[in-house]
């Protein structure tokens, strides 16, 4: 049997659209406060990409195109672009195959991920496959929501939430010990009834009805969600540390999906890990799905050092969550 090589992330580049929606603007159109909003999220605005004639790719792209140039790359050098999404630009074809015509990755097959919050650890867990078996090089994984086209604005339980934005990772071979070391990921089908989007499916197709019921935007009962993503999130998170032996010292860094502060407060809680440690910027962005874990890793990475142990943990529709082990694999 051949040895597994080594896959690390090696650059990262987030997008976020420019208009921005602050709580003090939901105010205005739905029966909220800012200090409600605050309290019970930790978010004070978000990102909203407001021209229609832009989606997800269109984000998507932008980001690799920054990330190539950083990184010195010719598109036609990228073999492979998975795009975690949950909001598509069209049911098909594929997003990354949208976004792969747009960066000229004319040497990339490419496809879509959908684990929604958790889309963008599936989608590193998957595309590291490909390089540990050496079968690929240089993998692009976008992780990527266009939330505000799936939101109904007179829902306040739903649209105080989230926003739009994501960013785009490189996966590379890696000689040393800074790589992609573990990950436990998970899926509870069961948990749908929560949190779902009711049509626009094979089950519901978009009719007068559909439309005219609002079944198009995103369904979610809060508080069960809460309680199973406190849980998991919390639980995966001490269990990725206990398999790998590692102590809240070792953690040099928490990287938490953004759902609400309160559920990266008890996940690092249980971890033992100091707020100092934790990345954050649910307070800019809100809950971005698939986007939230790529936003902090390039908010943040000016700060991170090669050798750092990351905890990458997060929990969403499906119900999917789960937590990567990982070295960061360079100084920028
Ligand atoms: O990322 C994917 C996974 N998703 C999540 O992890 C989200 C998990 N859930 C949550 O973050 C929280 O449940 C929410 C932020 C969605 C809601 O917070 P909560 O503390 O669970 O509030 P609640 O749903 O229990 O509602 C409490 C009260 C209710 O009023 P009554 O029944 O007590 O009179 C709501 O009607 O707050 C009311 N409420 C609001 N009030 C002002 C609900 N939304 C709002 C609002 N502004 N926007």
């Amino acid at each position: 049997m051949s040895t597994l090589l080594k896959a690390a992330i090696t650059g990262i580049e987030g997008y976020v659209p420019d208009r921005v929606l602050t709580n003090k603007d939901l105010e205005k159109i739905i029966d909220t406060t800012d200090e409600w909003i605050t309290s019970r999220t930790g978010i004070k605005e978000r990102r909203i990409l407001d021209d229609p004639n832009l989606g997800t790719s269109d984000m998507a792209a932008e980001s690799i195109k920054k990330l190539l140039t950083k990184k010195n790359l010719d598109p036609l050098e990228i073999d492979l672009i998975i795009c975690c999404t949950i909001t598509p630009d069209l049911v098909f074809p594929a997003t990354a195959n949208i976004i792969a015509d747009k960066v000229g990755a004319k040497n990339a097959f490419s496809y879509d991920l959908a684990a929604a919050c958790s889309s963008f650890i599936y989608g590193v867990i998957t595309g590291s496959q490909f390089i540990e078996t050496g079968k690929y090089k240089k993998v692009l994984i976008c992780g990527f929501d266009k939330m505000s086209s799936i939101i109904n604005y007179e829902d306040r339980t739903t649209c105080i939430i989230f926003g739009d934005g994501g960013g785009t990772a490189l996966l590379e071979p890696v000689e040393d010990d800074d790589y992609i070391i573990d990950s436990i990921l998970k899926s509870d089908g069961s948990g749908r009834a929560h949190l779902h989007q009711k049509a626009g499916g094979s089950l519901l197709p978009a009719s007068h009805h559909s439309i005219d019921a609002k079944l198009h935007h995103v369904y979610q009962e809060g508080k069960s969600v809460f309680k199973f993503a406190v849980t998991n999130m919390a639980d995966v998170s001490a269990e990725i540390m206990a398999k790998n032996n590692l102590t809240s010292d070792d953690v040099s860094w928490l990287v938490p999906h953004q759902a609400n502060k309160r559920i990266i407060d008890a996940t690092a809680r249980r971890m033992g890990v100091s707020d100092e440690k934790v990345m954050l910027n649910i307070q800019k962005y809100g809950n971005t799905t698939s986007g939230t874990i790529p936003l902090l890793l390039w908010e943040y990475e000016n700060q991170l050092k090669k050798g750092d142990t990351i905890i990458i943990s997060a929990f969403g529709g499906g119900f999917t969550w789960g937590s990567i082990y990982l070295k960061w694999a360079y100084n920028s």
